[in-house]
C-alpha cells in the first residue's frame, strides 16, 4: 500500500518503532516514506517560543529593536534545524506614539481614559487639536451630505470601509481630527492607517464613544481636545525565509506556510507569536524526520504585517513570474492559539477555492467543521491577489485580539498542536496529490 492513511499514523505513532534495528537505523532513515511522519508537536517548545517573542509589551512593532531582535531569534530557530535560511529586508516606515489625550472641553475637561493613537496618525501641535466634535455614524459619504465637518473633530463608528478611508475622507471635508470607536463594544481599538494620515486619528473605548453620542444627542455642543505626540520615520524590516528543501527533483516547485512575527502594542502573543511557533515546530518535525515531499517547503516569518501587510507584499512583489507559478499553494497562519472552532478564509469567494477546499477536508478529517469566511486582512492576501491558492487558518473564537490582554496565558497550546497537524496533514499527505 503506498499511501497509507496518514490518520491511522497519527492515531498510532507507535508504527515507526516496530521498523527500528540498530543495524539498519541510518540506512532506515534515508528511505524513510512520508507515510512514516511521526506528529511529535510539543507544546511546550511552542509555549517557549510565545514566551520569549511576547515577553514584552509592544516588543514586536514593525521597525524597532524588538522586531529586529525577534527577527534573529527566528532565523537561529530555523538555522539549528538545517533550513537554508535568508532574511529579506526592505523599508519601511515606523510608527511611535509617546503620548495620546483626549479631553472633553465642554465638561470641565473630563479626561476620556484609554484613548490610543492609530498607527501613523498625524501628530498635532504640541497644545493639541481643540473643536467641537460631529457624529458621523460610520463616516461614510452619505453621512456627511448635511453636515458641515470643516474645523470640526469627526466622531465615527468602527466598520464598513477602512480607516484611512475614512479619515481621509474627514480631511477632504475639512475636518481637523477623527476618533473612532468600536459600536460592537470593547476598549480603543489598536488599528493601522497604512501610512500617515493629513489629520490626527485617535480611538476610544465604546462606553466612552456611546457617552460622547449621547451628549450630542441631547443638543449640548460638545468641544474636545485632542492630543497626539507621535512620530512617523524611515526605518527597515525583513522577512525570515527557512526553506525547507524536502526532495531532489522538485523542478523548483514550493509550497510557502507562513506567519507574520511582528506585532501591534501588546505582547502579542497569539497574535501572531502563536502563528510564528507553529511554522517553526512544524518546520521542526519535518526537517527532524527527513520527509521526502515532492516540493520544498518554504517557511516564511514576515515582518511589518500590522502596518499594512508590507513583508508579504514585498515578498510578492519581488517574485519572478516563473517563481509566482512554481508556487503550489500558500498558508498563512494568524492567531492560532486560541479557541475552539477553527476559521478558513480566502480574500474572497472566488478564488483560492480549490485549496481552501482541501484545508476544509483536512479539518473534517480531523473532526472539526471549519467555519468558511473572507478576509484579505493577513499575509495570505497578496498572494491570493497575484493568482497563487492561498488560505488563511485562524483559531476563534478571540476576544483579546489587539489588547493588552493578548498574552502568553491565554495560549491553549493543544490548539496549536492541531495546527501543527494539520498543517503538516497538508504538507505532507494532501498537496502532494497535486503533483503527482
Ligand atoms: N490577525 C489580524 C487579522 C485578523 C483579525 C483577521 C481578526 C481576522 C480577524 C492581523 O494581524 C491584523 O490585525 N491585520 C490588520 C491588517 C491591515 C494592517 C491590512 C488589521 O486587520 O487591522
Ligand atoms: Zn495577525
Amino acid at each position: 500500500m503506498k499511501r497509507r492513511i496518514i490518520g491511522l499514523l497519527f492515531a498510532a505513532i507507535l508504527v515507526p518503532a516496530l521498523f527500528l534495528s540498530t543495524s539498519c537505523s541510518l540506512q532506515l532513515k534515508s528511505k524513510i516514506s512520508r507515510d512514516d511522519f511521526v506528529p511529535d508537536f510539543s507544546q511546550e517548545r511552542m509555549l517557549e517560543t510565545i514566551k520569549i517573542l511576547s515577553a514584552e509589551d509592544g516588543g514586536r512593532i514593525a521597525g524597532f529593536a524588538g522586531e529586529k531582535a525577534a527577527a534573529e531569534y527566528i532565523a537561529g530557530r530555523f538555522r539549528e534545524m538545517g533550513l537554508e535560511v535568508s532574511e529579506q529586508s526592505f523599508p519601511i516606515k515606523s510608527f511611535t506614539c509617546n503620548s495620546v489625550s483626549v479631553d472633553v472641553i465642554s465638561e470641565a475637561g473630563k479626561k476620556i481614559e484609554g484613548a490610543k493613537a492609530l498607527t501613523y496618525s498625524a501628530a498635532t501641535p504640541p497644545g493639541g487639536i481643540e473643536a467641537e466634535l460631529i457624529s458621523l455614524g460610520f463616516g461614510t459619504a452619505e453621512e456627511y451630505k448635511d453636515k458641515d465637518a470643516e474645523g470640526k473633530i469627526a466622531l465615527m463608528k468602527r466598520g464598513g470601509e477602512y480607516f484611512y478611508i475614512k479619515t481621509a475622507r474627514a480631511y477632504e471635508m475639512g475636518a481637523a481630527a477623527v476618533v473612532f470607536y468600536d459600536p460592537d463594544g470593547g476598549e480603543a481599538v489598536s488599528a493601522t492607517l497604512t501610512k500617515l494620515s493629513a489629520i490626527p486619528a485617535v480611538s476610544i473605548s465604546h462606553a466612552n464613544g456611546e457617552m460622547l453620542e449621547n451628549s450630542i444627542k441631547d443638543g449640548d455642543k460638545v468641544e474636545i481636545r485632542v492630543v497626539v505626540d507621535s512620530i512617523t520615520e524611515d526605518s527597515t524590516s525583513s522577512n525570515v525565509i527557512g526553506l525547507y528543501k524536502a526532495a531532489k527533483n522538485t523542478g523548483g516547485m514550493r509550497v510557502i506556510v507562513g506567519a507574520h512575527y511582528d506585532g501591534v502594542d501588546t505582547p502579542a502573543a497569539n497574535d501572531n507569536a502563536s502563528g510564528i511557533a507553529a511554522i517553526i515546530e512544524m518546520a521542526r518535525a519535518l526537517s527532524d524526520q527527513r520527509i521526502p515531499l515532492p516540493y520544498d517547503v518554504m517557511f516564511i516569518a514576515f515582518g511589518a504585517e500590522e502596518i499594512g501587510l508590507v513583508g508579504s507584499t514585498t515578498f510578492v512583489n519581488r517574485m519572478r513570474i516563473d517563481e509566482k507559478d512554481s508556487v503550489l499553494a500558500m498558508l498563512n497562519l494568524d492567531m492560532v492559539g486560541v479557541g475552539n472552532s477553527f476559521e478558513l478564509y480566502t480574500v474572497d469567494e472566488g478564488s483560492s477555492i480549490r485549496f481552501r477546499d482541501m484545508a476544509k477536508e483536512t479539518l473534517n478529517q480531523m473532526g472539526y467543521a471549519p467555519l468558511i469566511l473572507t478576509t484579505d486582512r493577513s499575509d495570505h492576501a497578496p498572494f491570493a491577489f497575484a493568482g497563487i491558492q492561498a488560505v488563511f487558518i485562524q483559531a476563534g473564537p478571540y476576544d483579546a485580539y489587539h489588547t493588552d490582554f493578548d498574552t502568553l496565558s491565554v495560549i491553549q497550546p493543544e490548539v496549536l498542536v492541531k495546527i501543527c497537524e494539520f498543517g503538516t496533514r497538508l504538507l505532507v499527505e494532501k498537496l502532494p496529490l497535486w503533483v503527482e
